[in-house]
């Protein structure tokens, strides 16, 4: 499976480091945009090129020449995490002035998989709208929403299940089994 990891600027940049170290796709590439960098940096204290040891290559999200400009690169999944309600609001008015927006402008002709790990609260009308437009066509909203019901006992155990429901989304089977034992 091949995929492309977009950070944008929103918060929850820990749990796309850990989405980048959990997810098993053979072949994922990264993309920045610039205040993805800074507010990876605010949050992480690491930079892109500390990443690249998780994926095949870290692009730039100014590189329109980049293979993920054109549906003819085959992709299976555009990952955005966490996607910020600027980058949400772009994509959605059909704008593809960076390598993020035009990947997922791409992904959504070519009728491919787009996840949107939107962060943002509380979410205006705009917003919303925005996300139910792409819904309809065929993106995935997964909001970087903790689950409580896991019963977390640290930070980084709410930040690798919220890491855990993005690998799922992707079509890897769930990392923990919940009451199973209500299926027998
Ligand atoms: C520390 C920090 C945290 C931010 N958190 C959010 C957030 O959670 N959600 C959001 O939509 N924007 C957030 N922003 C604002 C975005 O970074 C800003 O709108 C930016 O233009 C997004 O551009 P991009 O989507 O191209 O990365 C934050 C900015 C900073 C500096």
């Amino acid at each position: 499976m091949r995929i492309l990891v977009g950070l944008t600027g929103a918060s929850g940049h820990p749990v796309a480091v850990e989405f980048l170290k959990r997810c098993p796709a053979p072949d994922k590439f990264l993309v920045c945009s610039k205040w993805g960098r800074t507010v990876l940096a605010d949050e992480t204290g690491l930079g892109p090129d500390d990443l690249a040891p998780h994926v095949r290559k870290v692009f730039s999200d100014d590189d329109l020449f980049a293979p993920f400009s054109s549906g003819l690169t085959p992709l299976d999944a555009l990952i955005i995490v966490p996607c910020s309600v600027t980058t949400l609001g772009k994509i959605a008015a059909g704008i593809g002035d960076t390598l993020i927006t035009r990947a997922a402008q791409v992904q959504l002709k070519e009728r491919r998989r787009l996840i949107l790990a939107l962060r943002e609260t509380p979410l205006s009308s705009i917003a919303l709208e925005a996300a139910l437009k792409l819904s309809r066509d065929g993106a995935m909203i997964v909001p970087l929403s903790p689950p409580f019901y896991t019963h977390p006992k640290t930070l980084a155990d709410t930040v690798g299940d919220m890491a855990d429901k993005l690998v799922q989304a992707l079509g890897f089977p769930a990392a923990k089994a919940w009451n199973a034992a209500a299926l027998e």
